[in-house]
């Protein structure tokens, strides 16, 4: 099937850190295997990432990390467009127009907002209340059918839900109305430390995350370190989320269920559930640190991609920022 013909999926992870065994479970493991039945743009949304501060040396370093993960990980290049948010400026061009059609009071409702503006102090910057905004843009100016993310991104994209539909009505049908795409047992990994908080790169304390590019030795001592319960016995229950985010992770990377898992441990402990589940991380990611790191080698390599990829990804968003800005009365230039 050519390009034309297939759905057109989008999705993106901010350069804000290095990345998280919940950025790689909940977000790249699955975009894998949608790349042969759909037209797929996969971005590092470097843009997003100055919504707080970001220190330049930093942000170039992890935002071309993110981008040999995205391939290390298995994104074709061949098959799926993969750039970066700056170098494609129909992203801020849509974020202006759409900034124009949103409620103060629809971004003041962000959970995300609520909890980041706490840390920011008395000087919340703008592009953080904004941010859901420009997440819209990067969806809509693809007419996107299909955008895989990790649950804690739904209620934005409910707001680019609603931005399409609301342009649709004030104008005339311009955009598909998105769809998330989320896969229950990878959703929400949780931090390792405080089971009941998603695992998140910005946390203060190493040991809640593990990263992609974390050596075995490392990804061993912490899940070995990892909060559990005074229970004792392997159950799948909220009463013991420590475990549960184990077997979760256990299940999506050797395939099986949660219930035959809790079965196999039923006589067991939590040493070797906790065992198990540090092998089989580190089975997954030791091909693709040493991938990323050859990749991060060759810079060229990596250049010749995002580059062939910005110009794809600004040739397709082009036609939908042009439409917008028709409907809207703007003259063509
Ligand atoms: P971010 O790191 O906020 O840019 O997130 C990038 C992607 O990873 C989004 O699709 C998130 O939903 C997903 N993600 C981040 N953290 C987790 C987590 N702990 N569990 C599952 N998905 C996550
Ligand atoms: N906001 C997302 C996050 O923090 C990242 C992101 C930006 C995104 N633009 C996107 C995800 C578009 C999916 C689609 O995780």
């Amino acid at each position: 099937m050519s390009s034309e013909n297939k759905k057109t999926i989008f999705s993106g992870i901010q350069p804000s850190g290095r990345l998280t065994l919940g950025n790689y479970l909940g977000a790249i493991k699955n975009w894998i295997p949608l790349q042969d039945e759909y037209d797929c743009y996969f971005c590092v949304v470097d843009l997003h990432a100055i919504t707080v501060k970001q220190e330049p040396k930093e942000l170039r370093k992890n935002t071309l990390e993110v981008l040999a993960t995205y391939i290390a990980s298995g994104i074709d290049p061949k098959k799926s467009t993969l750039f970066i948010q700056s170098h494609v400026p129909t992203h801020v061009q849509g974020a202006w127009l759409l900034n124009c059609m949103t409620y103060m009071g629809e971004l003041s409702r962000m959970t995300q907002y609520k909890d980041k503006s706490q840390k920011s102090g008395a000087n919340i910057p703008a592009g953080l209340f904004n941010y859901p905004v420009l997440m819209a843009s990067d969806i809509l100016i693809y007419d996107t059918d299909l955008v895989p993310v990790g649950i804690d991104q739904k209620q934005h994209l409910e707001l680019a839900r609603n931005l399409a539909e609301r342009f649709n009505n004030a104008y005339s049908p311009t955009f598909t109305v998105p769809e998330p795409h989320i896969v229950k047992a990878s959703a929400k990994i949780m931090d390792l430390q405080e089971p009941t908080k998603k695992m998140s790169k910005s946390s203060d304390n190493p040991n809640s995350y593990i990263l992609i590019m974390d050596e075995p030795n490392v990804i061993r001592k912490k899940i070995s370190r990892s909060v559990t319960d005074s229970i004792g016995t392997v159950n799948y229950s909220d009463d013991q989320p420590g475990v549960k985010n184990l077997l979760n992770i256990i299940s999506v990377f050797e395939n099986k269920t949660t219930d035959e898992l809790v079965d196999y441990y039923k006589d067991k402990g939590y040493k070797e559930l906790k065992e198990d589940c540090a092998n089989a991380i580190i089975n997954e990611l030791e091909p693709i640190q040493k991938r990323v790191n050859e990749l991060l080698d060759n810079k060229k390599e990596l250049e010749e991609i995002y580059k062939e990829g910005s110009a794809k990804a600004f040739k397709k968003s082009i036609k939908q920022v042009r439409k917008m800005h028709k409907k809207m009365g703007f003259i063509p230039n």
